[in-house]
C-alpha cells in the first residue's frame, strides 16, 4: 500500500526562460493557480496525504510559503532540497531517509492530471515493483515512450527516442516500491548529463517488474514545461472550470469531501480566504 508521495519540484526550466528567472517553474499559474497544486491535487485525490516536496535551493521558500506544512489541507508537507538539477531518479536517493523503507508515488511538479484517475488509483495498492501508465501520443520523440505486447506486457521503455517503436508516452505519474532509491542511487548520466527516469525503469523491467496500465480517452495529461504547453494547460483549466462551473485542483473541496478537514476548518478557510470569488465558491460546496 502506498501512503507516501514525493513531487520533483527542481529542474532548471531552461524551456521557459526567462519566466524561470523571475519564477519557479512549477509555482507559475496555470490559470488560477500555481502549477504545483495540480500534482499536489492528483497525489490527494488517491488519498496520499505525506508528501515530500522536492525543490532547488533557490526557491524552497517561495515554495514553503506557498504551501505551508499542508495541515490546512489535512496533508503533510515536507521540503527537500536538490542542490543540483542532476536529474529526476535522484529525487529518490533525496527522499530514501523521509520514505522510511516505504513505497512511494512519485511525480513529477510540472504534470497535470485531470479526467477518470480510476488506474491511478489502483496503484496505491503496490505493494512489490513499479508501476507507470501509458497514453498514446502524437510526438513520441518528446516523451519517454513504453512499448506494450498483446496482453500489455512491458516490453521495453526509451526515454525520448529517435525512432519510436510504440506511440505510447508514459506520463510524469509513477509508483515505486520500497527499493527504488538504492536503484536510482545507481544509475549514471546519460549523454544530457543526468540521471533518467527511464533508466530506472529499465531496472526494474530487467528484474520483470514493471507493470504497466493504459490511460484511457477519459483521462487527461497536460504538462507546463514549454511556453505553448504553459497556455495550452492554462486554457484547458480556463475552459472547464467556466463551462462546467467548479474548480479544477482546488484543494480545500478535495481536503473537505475526503473528510480531512472538517466542516469548521472549511468555514474558517472561507473566512480567510482574499478572493471573493474563491470565498463564495467554496461557500457553494458546504
Ligand atoms: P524537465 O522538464 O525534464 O527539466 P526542467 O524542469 O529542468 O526543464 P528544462 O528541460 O526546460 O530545462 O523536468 C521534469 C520535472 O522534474 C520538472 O518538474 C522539474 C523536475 N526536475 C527536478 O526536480 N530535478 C531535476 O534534477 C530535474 C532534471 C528535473
Amino acid at each position: 500500500m502506498i501512503r507516501k508521495g514525493v513531487i520533483l519540484a527542481g529542474g532548471k526550466g531552461t524551456r521557459l526562460d526567462p519566466l524561470t528567472r523571475a519564477i519557479s517553474k512549477q509555482l507559475l499559474p496555470v490559470y488560477d493557480k500555481p502549477m504545483i497544486f495540480y500534482p499536489l491535487s492528483l497525489l490527494m485525490r488517491c488519498g496520499i496525504r505525506e508528501v515530500l516536496l522536492v525543490t532547488s535551493p533557490e526557491w524552497v521558500g517561495s515554495y514553503r510559503s506557498v504551501l505551508g506544512d499542508g495541515s490546512q489541507w489535512g496533508v503533510e508537507i515536507d521540503f527537500i532540497v536538490q542542490e543540483q538539477a542532476t536529474g529526476v531518479p535522484d529525487g529518490l536517493v533525496l527522499a530514501r531517509e523521509w520514505l522510511a523503507g516505504e513505497g512511494c508515488c512519485f511525480i513529477l511538479g510540472d504534470n497535470l492530471f485531470f479526467g477518470n484517475l480510476d488506474p491511478v488509483r489502483e496503484a496505491v495498492a503496490l505493494t512489490t515493483g513499479a508501476r507507470i501508465f501509458a497514453m498514446p501520443t502524437r510526438e513520441p520523440e518528446r516523451f519517454g515512450i513504453v512499448e506494450l505486447d498483446a496482453e500489455d506486457k512491458v516490453l521495453s521503455v526509451v526515454e525520448k527516442p529517435t525512432a519510436p517503436c510504440s506511440d505510447l508516452a508514459i506520463p510524469g505519474v509513477y509508483f515505486f516500491d520500497k527499493y527504488a532509491p538504492d536503484h536510482a542511487a545507481q544509475l549514471t548520466p546519460s549523454a544530457r548529463g543526468e540521471t533518467e527516469i527511464c533508466d530506472l525503469m529499465q531496472a526494474y523491467l530487467r528484474q520483470e517488474k514493471l507493470t504497466c496500465r493504459r490511460l484511457g480517452r477519459g483521462f487527461v495529461w497536460l504538462d507546463g514545461g514549454t511556453p505553448a504547453d504553459l497556455l495550452e494547460a492554462g486554457n484547458f483549466v480556463a475552459t472547464m472550470e467556466k463551462r462546467m462551473g467548479y474548480e479544477l485542483a482546488c484543494l480545500e473541496e478535495i481536503a473537505w469531501r475526503a473528510g480531512w478537514i472538517s466542516d469548521e476548518q472549511l468555514e474558517n478557510l472561507i473566512l480567510n480566504q482574499p478572493s471573493a470569488t474563491r470565498a463564495d465558491y467554496l461557500r457553494t460546496l458546504m
